[in-house]
């Protein structure tokens, strides 16, 4: 556990540099009105989502990722022959194997990375990946490591369930991590699981379990199910929990907190955490009504958005948090210190 009173001489991950990418094609609900028996008036009232991203039939989770650690690079002023370790999070890689990290660092030029591996925590995996980043520059085994995570979750999207294709959405988001020193960076991370609920949000066939057969592909097995209420349910109190438990251990309140980035599920489920938080509407960030449910993509996403547009400054305390399938949650409690 540290703490925000620890002295001057810690070593810790700063994020030096952040960026996205938002794919061209929007898809906008009345679009998915004439595909599925659904209106732009019940998808906005029960999720907040007004459009979404979907990447190109070219366009896979590393060409995304690649565009992304570009910016976060160009961001940082850091070259890429600099980066040496590469991290991704997402559960849409470009294939079974090589992982998308290798092919990431391939597309950037990353020469000297010593590591590329992706991390599977569904839609926390940026906070989850963010996380080891960290805790490899603060050992002070690495020196430059780029975090990133992306998604197309379109292709195991089933655009005829009315249920989960107006949820998700395609991108990709980036941070590169570097050593500070003192009450900067990335603080404390709260992260846990509960294996025992994963049959309420997953894709069935596609694994080991269930390999691909034409009759999984016939029986729609290679798409995302869910049971949304549920899932619903215990996003709201594990990602509440998650953060009471992080200020908590660090000695904070929620009015210590300049900016909450919860990862970007649905309106309610946002609305619903910051409601039991107390904290008002302008402190939790939210961009899901333009990009929906990007997973692994979306706090990174945020992040950049963020940065980009003032809402972050110097010394600010940010808390990240996220829940996934798995389930997987976690939270993050950074000192923002970037201009
Ligand atoms: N358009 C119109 N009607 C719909 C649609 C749709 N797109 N989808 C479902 N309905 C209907 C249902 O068929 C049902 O009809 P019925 O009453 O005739 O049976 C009715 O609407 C209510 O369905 P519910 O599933 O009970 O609706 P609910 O209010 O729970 O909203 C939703 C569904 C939006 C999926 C909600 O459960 C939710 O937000 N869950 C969280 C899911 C989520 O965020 N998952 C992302 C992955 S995990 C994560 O990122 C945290």
């Amino acid at each position: 556990m540290t703490s925000l009173h620890q002295g001057p001489e810690i070593r810790r991950a700063v994020i030096a540099g952040t960026g996205s990418y938002i794919p061209a094609r929007r898809v906008t609900n009345a679009e998915l009105e004439a595909t599925v028996q659904t209106n732009d008036e019940w998808i906005v009232q029960r999720t907040g989502i007004r459009e979404r991203r979907v990447a190109a039939a070219d366009e896979a989770s590393s060409d995304m990722g690649a565009a992304a650690a570009r910016a976060a690079l160009a961001d940082a002023g850091i070259d890429a022959s600099q980066v040496d370790l590469i991290l991704v999070a997402t559960c849409t890689p470009d294939m079974v194997f090589p992982n998308t990290a290798s092919a990431i660092q391939q597309k950037i030029g990353a020469t000297r990375a010593a590591a590329c591996m992706d991390l599977n925590s569904a839609c926390s995996g940026f906070v989850y990946a963010l996380e080891v980043g960290s805790k490899f520059v603060a050992s002070g085994s690495h020196q430059c490591v780029l975090v990133i995570g992306s998604e197309k979750m379109s292709c195991i999207t089933d655009w005829q369930d009315r249920g989960t294709c107006i949820l998700f959405g395609d991108g990709a988001g980036a941070c590169v991590l570097r050593p500070g020193f003192g009450r900067v960076g990335v603080l404390d991370c709260l992260m846990e699981s509960d294996g025992s609920l994963g049959n309420l949000l997953y894709v069935p066939a596609g694994g080991s379990r269930q390999p691909a057969t034409p009759e999984s592909v016939a029986a729609r097995q290679h798409f995302i199910r869910m049971e949304g209420r549920e899932v619903f349910k215990h996003a709201v109190t594990n990602m509440t929990r998650s953060v009471q438990q992080l200020l908590e251990r660090n000695h904070l309140t929620s009015e210590d907190v300049n900016l909450v980035i919860p990862h970007q599920a649905n309106e309610r489920i946002v609305s619903a955490v910051r409601d039991k938080l107390g904290m008002p509407p302008k402190k939790v960030f939210m961009n899901l009504e333009r990009y929906g449910n990007t997973s692994a993509a979306s706090v990174g996403m945020a992040i950049d958005e963020a940065a980009r547009t003032g809402l972050l400054r110097r010394g600010d305390v940010l808390v990240l948090v996220a829940f996934g399938s798995g389930f997987t949650w976690g939270a993050t409690l950074i000192i923002w210190d970037k201009d």
